[in-house]
């Protein structure tokens, strides 16, 4: 984890924004530590450039702090993926707020739902999310399993929100 960001100041304000492909090497590395420890899929360079335009940020004096991503399935649904806030700036409202830019982005789009598989489930029941047994979802959505290191014994839920 890089320990060059600073703990946040009380009044200190964030900027949320489309993500860039100047963010890619930092979303990587904010990605990376939650990834070793089991918490996320690892992001690599290559894939957050071809998915650069799912991607949300937010920043704090120019660094970033935090980022998700919604994906378009299908167009009945999106995942919300890659949310993850650095340590040192989290309970700050950070994940809530990107969490919402996502719905928010969904239901501009016409997208009726979002899902999530997550370790988190109590957060993400704070902001509409409803735990569906993961045989629901479109067979589609276990096309990133593979990835995974924990792909023959997944404790991740799957949540459903409805736009
Ligand atoms: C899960 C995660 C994204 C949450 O991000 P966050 O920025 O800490 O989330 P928020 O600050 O919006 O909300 C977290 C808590 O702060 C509270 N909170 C919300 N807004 C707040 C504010 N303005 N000030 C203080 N606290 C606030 C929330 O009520 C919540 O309380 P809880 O601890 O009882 O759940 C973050 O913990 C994380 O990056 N975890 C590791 C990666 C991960 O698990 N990602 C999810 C994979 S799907």
């Amino acid at each position: 984890m890089d320990q060059n960001i600073d703990k946040p100041m009380p009044s200190e304000s964030y900027l949320y924004t489309a993500a860039t492909l100047y963010d890619v090497a930092a979303i990587k590395n904010l990605i990376a530590p939650f990834a070793s420890a089991d918490i996320m899929l690892p992001r690599t360079e290559s894939e957050l450039f071809e998915n650069i335009r799912d991607y949300q940020v937010c920043k704090s004096s120019s660094r970033l702090v935090g980022c998700t991503a919604l994906h378009i399935m299908s167009p009945k649904i999106a995942e919300l993926r890659a949310l993850a806030v650095h340590p040192s700036h989290q309970s700050q409202g950070i994940g809530s707020t990107l969490v919402q830019i996502c719905i928010n982005e969904a239901r501009r789009l016409g997208i009726p739902s979002v899902f999530t598989l997550t370790l988190e489930e109590d957060f993400f029941s704070q902001h509409g999310f409803v735990r569906v047994p993961r045989e629901t979802l479109t067979q589609k959505v276990w096309s990133e399993c593979y990835k995974c290191p924990k792909y023959d014994r997944c404790d991740e839920v799957a949540m459903l929100h409805h736009v």
